[in-house]
């Protein structure tokens, strides 16, 4: 096993090279996923790991009040300039998901996430991750997100870096779920479905889980 470069600095350069880099268009997940968030009356959306913002703007547009984080302070700030060309209300803060999430309890409908928790996150990091976004929750409010699962072309190959972690040969560490370690991590929530999608996004095709999870009323 080789040292592994700073993810951070990663996706820091990645985004200061290319200013749409996984595109403009919104995910195959918001596009999934929109219709049951207008259908539950969701108002209020935390989004976690939000990168250069392809699905803020397709929700705030949308008509949904984003407040989006992420740990690239260049994401955040070309959303932050787009936003203001535009003339969107969002809120934004540069932010590790590793540290408690700066809000109060049951701030929001729903908790949503592209592609973050499939980072380079141990299981226990996501687990902490996943109690936070619950604490934010209102009772009855919907966390949907998404990660590569094993059947990901990516799977088992180039570096080996931990426990069903590989990195690329662009020096992404990619974290990959069996649909066990979803259901694993679901404790204290509703786990209302695990559905697989690929997203064609550049620079190449991925399978994920789509995972919506409920928390429970009072
Ligand atoms: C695969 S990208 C997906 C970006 C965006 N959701 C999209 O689909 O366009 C993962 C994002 O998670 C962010 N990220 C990774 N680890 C993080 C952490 N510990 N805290 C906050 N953001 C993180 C990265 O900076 C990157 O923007």
């Amino acid at each position: 096993m080789e040292e592994k470069k700073d993810q951070r600095d990663q996706w820091e350069k990645a985004y200061r090279n290319n200013e749409d880099f996984f595109g403009e268009e919104p995910s195959e997940l918001a596009l999934s996923v929109i219709g049951t968030l207008e259908e539950e009356g969701a108002k209020s959306i935390l989004e976690m790991g939000c990168g250069q913002g392809r699905d803020t703007f397709f929700f705030a547009r949308k008509g949904f009040d984003v407040h989006a984080l992420d740990y690239s302070a260049e994401g955040i700030e070309r959303i932050r300039a787009k936003a203001e060309e535009d003339g969107l209300e969002l809120g934004l803060a540069v932010h590790d998901v590793r540290d408690p999430l700066p809000f109060p309890d049951e701030s929001f409908d729903a908790v949503y996430s592209h592609m973050l928790l499939t980072m380079e996150l141990t299981e226990e990091e996501i687990g902490y991750v996943l109690q936070e976004c619950l604490r934010v929750l209102r009772p009855g409010g919907l966390n949907i997100y998404s990660v590569r699962n094993d059947h990901d072309p990516h799977y088992g190959q180039f570096l080996h870096v931990g426990e069903d972690m590989y990195q690329n040969p662009m020096g992404f560490v990619v974290h990959f779920f069996p649909e066990e370690k979803v259901r694993r991590l679901s404790e204290g929530y509703l786990l209302e479905g695990i559905k697989e999608f690929e997203d064609t996004s550049p620079p190449f095709v991925k399978k994920l889980y789509e995972v919506v999870l409920r928390k429970p009323e009072r």
